[in-house]
């Protein structure tokens, strides 16, 4: 009784700070979007394309939160605190017609103004990227303490392992993803190992062209699905990427009896089933993959009671609910 009676006495104080305040911008669901759309495209990891290897425009990768923070060849691209004086905030509010101006014209859309003032936004409060790391590849090695070797990161001995016993395939052997509008990428030029995605023609891709990545299914780490027209039977792939770690099923059809496809993805350490039909029913089959550490279940039909059953079963993860 006491504590509902403390409970309405603050809440016309929270509402009203509420209504002072904005929420702070959200960096993960609020502005990486619209940057993949817009800027990742060009400003991501080296991959290879006809036997070359493209590299990030102006040496700035935007497909991991340390690679945003180290910036471009020419230094920082942001200021935590100064949009006024941040080079990334910059480049999008320049007149269209300055040769400076990102994205490129022609290239890709120009930031909306509404996306223009989240991104001015979340720089002035402070550019907190919260729990996104994005892609870890090509990250230096944290400095070592003084008398200590320098270690590995955790990730990158996991693909390190993975890699152990898998041939690197030719870029001949997975032409027919790229004729079905996917694009495969090695995670560093000698890896064996494989990102697959759909992201350029997702709004039409469905799951016939998805399961062309058969091809190359055991030497696929990276899977990203997201808004295609995937339904759960596209997740049949799943029975032959053992090495997957990252699966990004956000905004498809996926639901529940997908997820059973799931079960022998003994590596995956990602899984993002934000925007999908997934229900708690569905996290029922999640409950055996230990290696997860990050779930993303926004806009999913999951309660929050769901959500935190997930969280007793899995407690090394992050189950990001809301
Ligand atoms: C079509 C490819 C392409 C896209 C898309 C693109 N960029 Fe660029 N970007 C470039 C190229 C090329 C350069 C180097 C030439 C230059 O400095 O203008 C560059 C340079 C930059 C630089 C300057 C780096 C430095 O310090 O020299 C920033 C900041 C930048 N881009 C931000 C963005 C942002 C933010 C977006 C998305 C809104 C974006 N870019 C989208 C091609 C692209």
């Amino acid at each position: 009784m006491r504590h509902s009676l403390h409970l309405l006495a603050l809440l016309p104080v929270s509402l009203f700070l509420q209504t002072l305040h904005a929420a702070p911008v959200k960096f993960e669901t609020e502005v990486l979007p619209f940057l993949e759309k817009k800027c990742v495209e060009c400003h991501r990891a080296p991959y290879e394309k006809d036997g070359k290897t493209i590299k990030p425009k102006a040496g700035l990768r935007m497909d991991g939160a340390w690679a945003i923070k180290t910036g471009s060849e020419n230094g920082a691209i942001f200021i935590a605190g100064k949009s006024g004086e941040s080079p990334m905030f910059e480049r999008v509010t320049l007149p269209e017609d300055d040769d400076d101006f990102m994205p490129p014209v022609g290239k890709a859309d120009p930031l909306t103004p509404a996306e223009v003032d989240l991104l001015k936004r979340w720089i002035d409060e402070g550019a907190d990227f919260g729990e996104w790391e994005g892609n870890l590849e090509g990250k230096p090695e944290e400095a070592a303490p003084a008398g200590k070797v320098a270690t590995v990161s955790p990730t990158q001995q996991v693909y390190e392992r993975l890699s152990k016993g898998l041939t690197a395939p030719e870029e001949k052997a997975w032409e027919s993803i790229t004729t079905s509008g996917g694009r495969v990428l090695r995670l560093s030029q000698t890896s064996p190992l494989l990102s697959v995605d759909f992201r350029l023609s997702a709004p039409e891709t469905g799951d016939e062209a998805i399961l062309s990545a058969k091809v190359v299914a055991p030497n696929i780490a990276h899977l990203d699905l997201s808004k295609t027209k995937a339904t759960d039977a596209a997740l049949i792939l799943l029975a032959d990427t053992p090495n997957l770690v990252r699966l990004d099923l956000s905004n498809t059809a996926i639901g529940d009896e997908g997820l059973k496809l799931l079960k022998g993805l003994k590596e995956l350490r990602y899984l993002n089933l934000h925007g999908t039909a997934v229900t708690d029913a569905g996290l029922e089959h999640l409950r055996e993959l230990t290696s997860l550490d990050s779930v993303y279940l926004w806009q999913s039909k999951v309660t929050e009671k769901g959500a935190e059953k997930l969280r007793t079963a899995l407690p090394d993860a992050r189950i990001n609910s809301k």
